[in-house]
C-alpha cells in the first residue's frame, strides 16, 4: 500500500481534530522469555496513520492553521544496526513516510512539551498503554510547571479511537483489495488442511499444514492463534492448545485466519476427520449451514449490524426447538435465551487491521449502526452441543462453527471467503484427498 494513502488519512484527520494534537504511539517489543522477543507486530493506530515499522516510535498529527505531521524515531547506529539489523533514522523516516519533521526518539521528552503547548486539545486512543499515557502526563505536567511563564496546558484530554474508528471501520478500494488477498490465502489453506486430514493425525500437525500454507503464499503471519479442534474441543470456544489426537468419527472444527500487510482474514471451516459425516453431524451442519447463508443475504448497506445476527439466531433456535435440543416455543427460547447454551457468542465482529476490529457497533441512542459500503464483518454462527442428560445424546460432543469475511458492496455483499469449501458433497470430496 502507497504511503500516499496514509498522508492522505492524517490530513482528514487533521481535518476533524480542529485545535487539536493528535499522539500515536508504536507498539513495544515484548519479552518471551529471558532475552527472547515475540516478533514485532506495531499498533494498528499507529501503522494506519504512518505504515512506519520500527518500535521505538511516536508520531505527532498536528491540526490548526499550520498543519503538519512529525515522526520521532530511533536514530541510526551503525554498532546496533550489525546486531539487529537496519533502522531508518530521523531524516529516512521523514523521507520515506511524508512527515513534515522527524526527530530522534531521544529527544522526545524535550520536545514533545512544546508541541503540546501549542494546543487546545490532546487526542490519544483511550486505551493507550499506561506507560504512553504516563509519558503525555508527564509532558503536560512540564507545562503545568511552566504556567506562570504563560505556557499553556490543554483544555481537553480526548479519546482519538472515536474518529480513528469511524475512519478504519469504513475501507478504501485498496485495503479492500489486500483483504481479498489475505481472504484468498486463508481459504486456501483451509482447502489443504481438508486434504491433509486424516483420523491419529494430531491436531497441532494440522496447524502446522495451515501455517505452512500462509507463509508459502505470502502471509508471513496467522492474525490469531489457530483454533484446530478435534471433537468436543470444539465446544471450548478459544481452545489453542491444539494438540489432541484425531479420532475416526469425530468433527474437526478450524477457525484461523492469516495477516497480510497487517490486515486479518479469520475464517472456520468445520468436517469429519474420517470425511463422512455421521447423520446427527449432517444435520447440524446442515442447520448452522442453512442459518449462515441465511444471514450473509442481510448483509447490504442500509441493514443493521444486528440484522445478520437476529436471523441467523431465528433460524438456529427453530432448529434447536425442532431437534430437542431446547424445550419451549421459538419466542420462548429467544426471550429466556435458552439457545445460550448451544450458541453463545454472536454471529459477527468487524475484521480489518485487527482481527476483532475497531468501529461502534451501536450509535449515540444504542441502536444497532447501519452497514456501510466498505464495512468487512464475519458471518460466523454456530452450535456446540457439550454432553448433557437434557440433550439427545446423538448429538453430543458436536461444535460446527462456519465463518465467513463479508464486504459490504454498494448492492450487497462479497463473500472474500468464498473459497474456502463449506458445502457438504465439497467437503465430502476433498477431506484427506491428499493421501
Ligand atoms: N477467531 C476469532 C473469531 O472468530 O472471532
Ligand atoms: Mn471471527
Ligand atoms: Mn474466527
Amino acid at each position: 500500500m502507497s504511503t500516499d494513502q496514509c498522508i492522505s488519512r492524517r490530513k482528514a484527520l487533521q481535518s476533524k481534530i480542529i485545535d487539536g494534537v493528535a499522539i500515536l504511539f508504536n507498539a513495544k517489543e515484548v519479552t518471551r522469555n529471558s532475552d527472547c522477543h515475540f516478533k514485532f507486530r506495531p499498533d494498528s493506530y499507529f501503522h494506519y496513520f504512518s505504515y512506519f515499522p520500527e518500535p521505538e516510535a511516536v508520531i505527532f498529527i498536528l491540526a490548526g492553521d499550520k498543519p503538519r505531521s512529525i515522526i520521532f524515531c530511533r536514530p541510526k547506529n551503525p554498532e546496533l544496526e550489525t546486531w539487529e539489523g537496519f533502522r531508518f533514522g530521523p531524516d529516512e523516516a521523514k523521507e520515506q513516510y511524508g512527515f513534515d519533521e522527524a526527530y530522534s526518539i531521544e529527544k522526545i521528552n524535550e520536545i514533545a512539551p512544546k508541541i503540546i503547548a501549542q494546543f487546545k486539545s490532546v487526542y490519544t486512543p483511550a486505551d493507550a498503554d499506561q506507560n504512553s499515557q504516563s509519558q503525555i502526563q508527564s509532558w503536560i505536567n512540564i507545562n503545568k510547571k511552566q504556567k506562570r511563564a504563560g505556557v499553556r496546558t490543554p483544555e481537553m484530554m480526548v479519546n482519538l479511537s472515536h474518529i480513528a474508528d469511524a475512519m478504519r471501520v469504513v475501507k478504501s478500494e485498496s485495503e479492500l483489495d489486500v483483504m481479498q488477498k489475505s481472504a484468498n490465502i486463508a481459504a486456501k489453506a483451509h482447502t489443504i488442511a481438508m486434504q491433509k486430514t486424516k483420523p491419529g493425525l494430531y491436531e497441532y500437525q494440522i496447524e502446522g499444514e495451515i501455517l505452512n500454507q500462509f507463509m508459502q503464499l505470502g502471509a508471513k503471519e496467522p492474525s490469531y492463534q489457530s483454533i484446530v479442534a478435534g471433537g468436543i474441543n470444539a465446544c471450548t470456544l478459544h481452545y489453542s492448545a491444539n494438540n489432541s489426537k484425531l479420532v475416526d468419527g469425530d468433527l474437526l472444527l478450524i477457525d484461523a485466519g492469516c495477516e497480510l500487510e497487517f490486515y486479518a482474514s479469520d475464517i472456520t471451516r468445520t468436517y469429519p476427520i474420517n470425511g463422512r459425516f455421521s447423520s446427527a453431524q449432517k444435520t447440524i451442519y446442515e442447520l448452522v449451514l442453512a442459518s449462515q447463508k441465511a444471514s450473509i443475504l442481510e448483509v447490504k448497506p442500509g441493514n443493521s449490524f444486528n440484522k445478520p445476527h437476529e436471523t441467523a439466531l431465528n433460524i438456529l433456535i427453530q432448529g434447536m426447538v425442532d431437534l430437542g435440543l431446547c424445550k419451549g416455543s421459538v419466542d420462548e427460547v429467544l426471550e429466556k435465551k435458552l439457545y445460550r447454551d448451544f450458541f453463545m457468542h454472536r454471529t459477527s465482529h468487524w475484521l480489518g487491521l485487527d482481527v476483532h476490529d475497531v468501529g461502534n457497533y451501536v450509535d449515540n441512542n444504542e441502536n444497532s449502526v447501519l452497514l456501510e459500503k466498505g464495512n468487512v464483518l464475519t458471518i460466523e454462527p454456530g452450535c456446540y452441543i457439550k454432553p448433557s442428560e437434557t440433550t439427545p445424546k446423538e448429538f453430543w460432543g458436536i461444535g460446527i462453527r462456519i465463518e465467513d469475511d463479508v464486504e459490504v458492496t454498494n448492492q450487497g455483499n462479497k463473500v472474500l471467503s468464498i473459497e474456502a469449501p463449506k458445502e457438504i458433497n465439497e467437503i465430502e470430496s476433498l477431506v484427506g484427498s491428499f493421501f
